[in-house]
């Protein structure tokens, strides 16, 4: 902070002003969106240019207690607008960070401030939602944990974010255009360039009978990570931030579909080289992702990890008034539309196109004015998605968790993100207790950037 020779010579007036003014903000207290330079790739090929957070990929990493708040000011350094959602909060309406619908973005040079309350425990995650097809593909995400007033029995507790780039080996830099219509009209965009914390070819070390907690996040604007675990014994304590009532044996494959996470705790069976490995599946091939080097031993724990404490608000909902709608998702190559509403008028697939339009929900394209579904605060939505495309779909509805409701009545897990399969017909609820505008889109985000978004008013 400055002081200039007026405030000194101002006296007493001089003096109340600064008494007056906003304490300047740690800066700890705010991120700030800018570019950066930053080794992606490996070691001999260029850095990368990016859109980052604080300067790093992924952006600094938020703890926070639960029951706690995040209070971040955005301060805007790119050349366009942007803002921040926080990926699976249940928050107050106002801080989504949704741009255009649930505040103005931050103008480049301007500031938004971020303060909220973080009612669950849990791994979250945060990215840029202005342009989000392009802002997030060039690094504008980071992590947001929310810790349980007792942590689990573990060793350490490790964050994996998990990405994908697409990147022009001879320079270094992400290939362009972003909103490339073979990415929009097929399955986004995927990198050729798979890392985790920002790295390609990220490795940890551990010793043998360490008991790890990881948190994996899908950070990647398309890639479904199909992962699996070799030299560590893993199971499944939570998804998408809320925890299973009882862990699960890792035994086969995990699935990560974008936006997705997966809390693991881990033992490392994995005596010396090769090490524990988090492998991806890559075509065919698995290829080791993450490599965990062993550094000693130490006596393994014999039990099975004990469930993460439940968070507040998880009661199944209630069908019994619960009110129906249909989500039909249409589009995209090889299957196509005959026509959708964009922008208040009817359009036949063509003219769609033209429009950078290739998907609908429900025959609606894009935003519309009117909601999806128009809630009353309490009530219980049940939507079933009937996926007429010939790809998979990761949907995301902000603000609230729901559950899948199984055909046989029983219900899954909690989720804020749910990989929809062709014409595998697929139905969640939940409890419609968060007031305002939430989004519902596919989060591979050029499909959302090109007609898979909604919105669901909850009075
Ligand atoms: Cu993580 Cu609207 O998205
Ligand atoms: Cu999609």
């Amino acid at each position: 902070m400055e002081l200039n020779r007026r405030a000194f010579c101002a006296g007493m007036a001089g003096v109340t002003g600064l008494a007056l003014a906003r304490p300047a903000l740690a800066a700890a207290d705010r991120l700030t969106a800018r570019k950066a330079s930053v080794q992606l790739a490996p070691e001999g090929y260029p850095a990368t240019e990016v859109w980052s957070y604080d300067g790093t990929i992924p952006g600094p990493l938020i703890r926070v207690p639960q029951g706690g708040r995040v209070t971040r000011q955005l301060v805007n350094e790119l050349d366009e607008p942007t803002s921040i959602h926080w990926h699976g909060i249940r928050i107050d309406n106002a801080m989504d960070g949704v741009a255009g619908l649930t505040q103005e973005p931050a103008a480049p040079g301007e500031t938004f401030e971020y303060d909220f309350a973080v009612p669950d425990a849990g791994t979250y995650w945060y990215h840029a939602h202005k342009n989000s097809m392009e802002q997030v593909a060039r690094g504008l995400s980071g992590v947001l944990i929310v810790g349980e007033p007792t942590p689990p029995d573990v060793d350490r507790d490790e964050v994996l974010m998990l990405d994908d780039w697409l990147l022009d080996p001879d320079t270094g830099q992400f290939a362009e255009p972003f909103n490339h219509p073979m990415m929009m009209s097929h399955g986004g965009r995927s990198g050729n360039l798979i890392g985790a914390n920002g790295q390609y070819a990220y490795t940890m070390q551990a010793e043998t009978g360490e008991r790890l907690r990881l948190r994996l996040i899908n950070a990647a604007n398309a890639r479904i990570f199909g992962l699996k675990l070799e030299g560590m014994t893993g199971w499944t304590v939570a998804l998408d931030g809320m925890p299973l009532d009882t862990p699960e044996a890792v035994t086969g494959e995990i699935v990560l579909a974008p936006a997705q996470r997966t809390d693991l705790i881990v033992d490392v069976t994995a005596t010396d080289s090769p090490a524990a490995l988090l492998m991806s599946l890559d075509g065919d091939t698995w290829e080791a992702l993450v490599e965990i080097t062993i550094t000693g031993a130490r006596a393994a724990r014999d039990t099975v990890p004990s469930p993460l404490p439940a968070n507040p608000n998880t009661a199944l909902p209630d069908l019994s008034n619960a009110r129906s709608f249909a989500m039909v998702m249409e589009g995209g190559a090889m299957a196509g539309m005959d026509s959708a509403t964009y922008g208040g008028e009817q359009l036949d697939f063509r003219a769609l196109i033209e429009k950078g339009q290739y998907w609908a929900l429900s025959g609606q394209a894009g935003m519309s004015d009117t909601p999806f579904a128009a809630l009353k605060r309490g009530e219980v939505a049940r939507i079933k998605l009937s996926n007429r495309t010939v790809f998979p779909h990761a949907m995301h509805l902000h603000g609230m968790h729901f559950r899948e409701v199984r055909a046989d009545g029983g219900f899954g897990p909690m989720r804020d993100t749910i990989l929809s399969i062709p014409n595998e017909p697929l139905e969640i609820a939940f409890t419609a207790d968060n007031p305002g505008k939430w989004l519902f889109h596919c989060h591979m985000l050029a499909h959302a950037a090109s007609g898979m978004t909604a919105w669901i008013d909850v009075a």
